[in-house]
């Protein structure tokens, strides 16, 4: 039986992959996670179908036994957030790259076939060009981007010196279900919902002309399934983005009509270490991996707006 190893599980993209996963059948999934950002109701209806560990990746010793052997091992545990990691450089270094490495390092020794790394977008900053190819000069704009992009260095390093196979996805803004709203550096789509159904107009920071590509989770999830199963990729960066770009302005647009109402926003100073447009350029995972994203941003949104009005009622 094989066996699949997701850092980061109980978190909102590991824990939609820990889903995928024992949909396609997966034998034993393994889930490591600190529960910082992570939360066991995430795992609810899945909890007897898989081994929860609550361990922390920067800890060697506590996670090289629970690698071993596996076939791939899905790295999604990270301190996310671009502000968050300015206002507080230290833990997201240690975390994204520290523990990055020790994940590497305990797979690589506990024989794991495949690491497949969650890269980010961010990596490529504000590059002239749109959209962005992997093949682009990353231009890092923030400690989270640089941090996500020395752990790709790193993943392809593993594979190039130690007989592992890694790939990294950078992946474009992923939102969807269980995507937590209440932080102050949660992910905008889920900020957006939240506001939206609790009739409070948002904070756009800036002039909300800002472009993202933003990506459903379960776009993500295949992704991740494809990057597990191709051969011939070790080692390689592709883009996990939908090849899309909508602007802030649009994206609450949306909503608004979706919900029937009429919400101004509310404009503050741009943030600092934001990107202005992301949007993946899709060709290379598309030839690769054949992976075509099949979700529009409308039925992404619809859907996860679904989602959070069950939830907060
Ligand atoms: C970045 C990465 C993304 C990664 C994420 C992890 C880029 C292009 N993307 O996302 O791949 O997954 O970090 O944290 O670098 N905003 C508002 N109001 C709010 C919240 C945010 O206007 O209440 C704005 C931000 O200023 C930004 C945009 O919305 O312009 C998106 O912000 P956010 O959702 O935090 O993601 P990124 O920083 O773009």
């Amino acid at each position: 039986m094989k066996k699949y190893v997701v850092t980061g599980g109980a978190g909102f993209i590991g824990s939609a992959l820990v889903r995928g996963l024992l949909r396609e059948g997966a034998g034993r999934v393994v889930v490591i996670d600190n529960l910082l950002t992570g939360r066991e109701e995430n795992l609810e209806e899945v909890r007897g179908s898989i081994e929860f560990h609550k361990e922390d990746i920067r800890c060697y010793e506590s996670i090289a036994p629970l690698m071993e052997g596996a076939d791939t091992v899905f790295h999604e545990a990270a301190i996310p957030s671009v502000p968050r990691s300015i206002l507080e450089p230290a833990p997201s270094h240690e975390v994204n790259i520290d523990g990055t490495f020790q994940v590497l390092r305990a797979a690589a020794d506990g024989s794991v076939r495949r690491v497949v790394y969650a890269a980010s977008s961010s990596a490529y900053g504000d590059t002239e060009v749109l959209p962005k190819s992997e093949s682009m000069l990353p231009r890092p704009k923030s400690p989270y981007a640089a941090q996500k992009l020395l752990g790709e260095y790193y993943a392809s390093v593993f594979a190039s010196c130690y007989s592992i196979e890694t790939v990294s996805l950078r992946y474009f803004n992923v939102y969807g279900p269980r995507q937590d709203p209440s932080s102050p550096y949660s992910g905008v789509l889920s900020v957006f919902m939240k506001a939206l159904l609790e009739r409070r107009a948002p904070t756009i920071f800036g002039d909300g002309e800002q472009s993202r590509d933003f990506t459903y989770v379960e776009d993500v999830v295949a992704l991740n399934l494809q990057a597990a199963a191709a051969p011939g990729i070790s080692g390689q960066v592709f883009n996990g983005g939908n090849g899309g770009r909508i602007t802030l302005n649009e994206a609450w647009a949306l909503l608004q009509r979706i919900e029937g109402v009429r919400i101004e926003p509310v404009y503050a100073d741009p943030r600092p270490g934001d990107v202005r447009h992301s949007q993946a350029d899709t060709t290379a995972v598309s030839a690769a991996l054949g992976h075509t994203p099949r979700y529009s941003f409308e039925e992404g949104l619809r859907l996860t707006l679904e989602w959070y009005r069950k939830e907060f009622r």
